[in-house]
């Protein structure tokens, strides 16, 4: 079963997850301030994942991006500190309990008003996408942002030890194609994060592809639902 060789455990505030069978890997935690996710922010709107989620004219009003696969939030993060409100949707308990610890953490680091902020246009549901997109009315948020676990295809470089354990703990989103249509029922706008040569999610040919340096972004436009940001 799925999760059953994990266990979460608590140091000096911070939440972290341990795997029983594997525990030279290290825990996986959340470190929304590691320098891979400075750098990140630093690249600014003008990166691909940025324009993936249309983040121009943030000024005049922030867009509201759901993230369906929200995973340890990295993304999420980066998309909130340049500006979007995100709604984080994860369905792994032991994933959600780790957001949930971090957002708690960032949101009372009062030395920090920044992390504050940004901890403050995010909003997490421990949900199964599938059933939030479901009750979703068409055009409740402008942009939809979805980056299931990637495919095996043996053929990828080996992903990290990280990458190796949330796997193990997930199952490795085999029903991730079914989110595609789900979410381009509700929102104008929904980016794929895929690897750089792989297929397109279930298949679907994209509208637009953004690519970027190992990994490609895969945009559908639903013209049926009028853009909430024009
Ligand atoms: C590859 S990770 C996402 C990584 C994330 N983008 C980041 O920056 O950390 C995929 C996550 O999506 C979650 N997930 C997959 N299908 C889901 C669904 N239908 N509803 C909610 N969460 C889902 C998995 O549990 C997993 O944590």
């Amino acid at each position: 079963m799925p999760g059953a060789a994990f266990h979460l455990r608590e140091n000096q505030g911070a939440l972290a997850l341990h795997s029983g069978r594997h525990p030279h890997y290290g825990a996986v935690q959340i470190d929304w301030h590691s320098a891979d996710l400075c750098r990140r922010i630093a690249a600014g709107r003008r990166q691909p994942l940025a324009r993936a989620l249309d983040l121009s004219n943030v000024g005049s009003r922030p867009p509201h991006i759901v993230d369906a696969t929200a995973g340890l939030g990295r993304d999420a993060w980066v998309l909130a500190a340049l500006g979007a409100h995100v709604t984080l949707l994860e369905r792994t308990p032991a994933v959600a309990a780790l957001l949930d610890n971090a957002l708690q953490r960032a949101r009372s680091d009062a030395a920090n008003p920044t992390t504050q902020a940004i901890a403050g246009r995010i909003t997490l549901h421990r949900a199964d996408a599938r059933d939030w997109l479901a009750a979703a009315a068409p055009g409740a948020c402008d942009a939809i942002y979805l980056d299931p676990m990637y495919p095996e295809d043996g053929k990828s470089a080996l992903p990290t030890k990280e990458m190796q354990l949330l796997r193990e703990l997930t199952g490795g989103d085999p029903d991730a194609g079914g989110l595609l249509d789900a979410a381009c029922r509700v929102a104008h706008r929904v980016a794929v994060k895929r690897p750089r040569r792989a297929l397109p999610l279930a298949g679907r040919i994209a509208d637009a592809i953004i690519p970027a340096s190992r990994i490609r972004f895969d945009l559908y436009l639903n013209t049926s639902i009028r853009p909430c940001r024009v």
